[in-house]
C-alpha cells in the first residue's frame, strides 16, 4: 500500500488544560516551528479557544479543531455543543469517541455514529477514536472490538461521506499511562483497522484514510512510532501540553525524514 501518498498529521488534544491567554501564547511560539514542517499540525482544543485561535492565527499553519460534539442539530441540550457552533467559530474538525467520552460519560457506538453522521453534515471532519482496554488487549479481544467499533461508529454512512474520515488508534491502556504496544503490535493493529475500512467501504477508502497512533506519545517515541508502516500521525496528549515537548516531536519528526 502506497504510504507516501498520505500526509501525516500531528495532532495535540489539549483535552481540558489552557485559558485563552495561555493558548495564544503557545500558539505565537509555535508557529514559526512548523512554518517548514512537511507534517500537518492540528490541535484538538477546549471550546472556549476555538474561536479566539482561529481569529488570531487563521487555520492554515495549524488547523484548529473541537474534541467533542453533540450529535442534534440544535436544541435543548444544556451544557451541550452543536456541531455547526464549531464551524461558526472556525472549527475544522472533531474528535469523536476519545476514551475518555465512552468511559467517562458513557458514549457509546450508537451515539457516536450519530455524532459522525452530523459532523459529516456540518462539514467538519471526524476524527474517530477507536481502541481496546488493558482486559480486552489482555485476552486479545483487540480486533473484535475495533470491528465493532469502527462498523457501528461508522454504519449508514456512504463513502463519500467518509471521504475526509481520520482514524486515531488509541488503546486505552496506553492513554496518560507510559505505556506503549510494541511497534509490531501497532503496525498489526493499523493494518487491521485499514483492513476492516477495505471491507466495510473500498481499498480505495482504506488506502486515502490518515490512521494515527495515539496513547502516552513522547518526543523520545514519536519518531520511531510515525516511521511505523501505515502509521500516518499521531494524536498526541500530555505532550502536547509543553510547547517544549510538542514542537521536540514535530522537528524530531523532520529531522529523521529528511
Ligand atoms: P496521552 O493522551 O498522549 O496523554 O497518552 C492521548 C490522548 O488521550 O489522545
Amino acid at each position: 500500500m502506497e504510504q507516501s501518498a498520505r500526509t501525516k498529521v500531528i495532532t495535540g488534544n489539549w483535552k481540558m488544560h489552557k485559558t485563552i491567554q495561555e493558548a495564544q501564547s503557545f500558539l505565537k511560539e509555535l508557529l514559526p516551528l512548523v512554518e517548514e514542517s512537511r507534517f500537518k499540525i492540528c490541535l484538538a482544543v477546549p471550546f472556549t479557544l476555538i474561536y479566539p485561535l482561529v481569529q488570531e492565527f487563521g487555520n492554515d499553519l495549524v488547523e484548529i479543531g473541537a474534541q467533542n460534539m453533540n450529535d442534534a442539530s440544535e436544541g435543548a441540550f444544556t451544557g451541550e455543543i452543536a456541531g455547526k457552533m464549531l464551524v461558526d467559530a472556525g472549527a475544522q474538525f472533531v474528535l469523536l469517541g476519545h476514551s475518555e467520552r465512552r468511559l467517562i460519560y458513557h458514549e457509546t457506538n450508537a451515539f457516536i455514529n450519530r455524532k459522525v453522521t452530523r459532523a459529516v453534515q456540518v462539514g467538519l471532519q471526524p476524527v474517530l477514536c477507536v481502541g481496546e482496554t488493558k482486559d480486552e488487549h489482555v485476552n486479545e479481544k483487540t480486533e473484535d472490538v475495533l470491528r465493532e467499533q469502527l462498523s457501528e461508529c461508522l454504519r449508514g454512512l456512504s463513502e463519500e461521506e467518509l471521504d475526509r474520515l481520520v482514524l486515531a488508534y488509541e488503546p486505552i491502556w496506553a492513554i496518560g499511562t507510559g505505556e506503549v504496544p510494541s511497534l509490531e503490535k501497532i503496525v498489526e493493529v493499523h493494518r487491521f483497522c485499514r483492513g476492516v475500512i477495505e471491507e466495510l467501504y473500498s481499498t480505495d477508502l482504506a488506502e486515502k484514510i490518515i490512521i494515527q497512533y495515539g496513547g502516552s506519545v513522547t518526543p523520545e517515541n514519536a519518531q520511531i512510532i510515525l516511521s511505523q508502516d501505515g502509521v500516518d500521525g499521531l494524536l498526541v496528549g500530555g505532550a502536547s501540553l509543553s510547547l517544549d515537548s510538542f514542537s521536540r516531536i514535530i522537528n524530531d519528526d523532520q529531522k529523521s525524514n529528511t
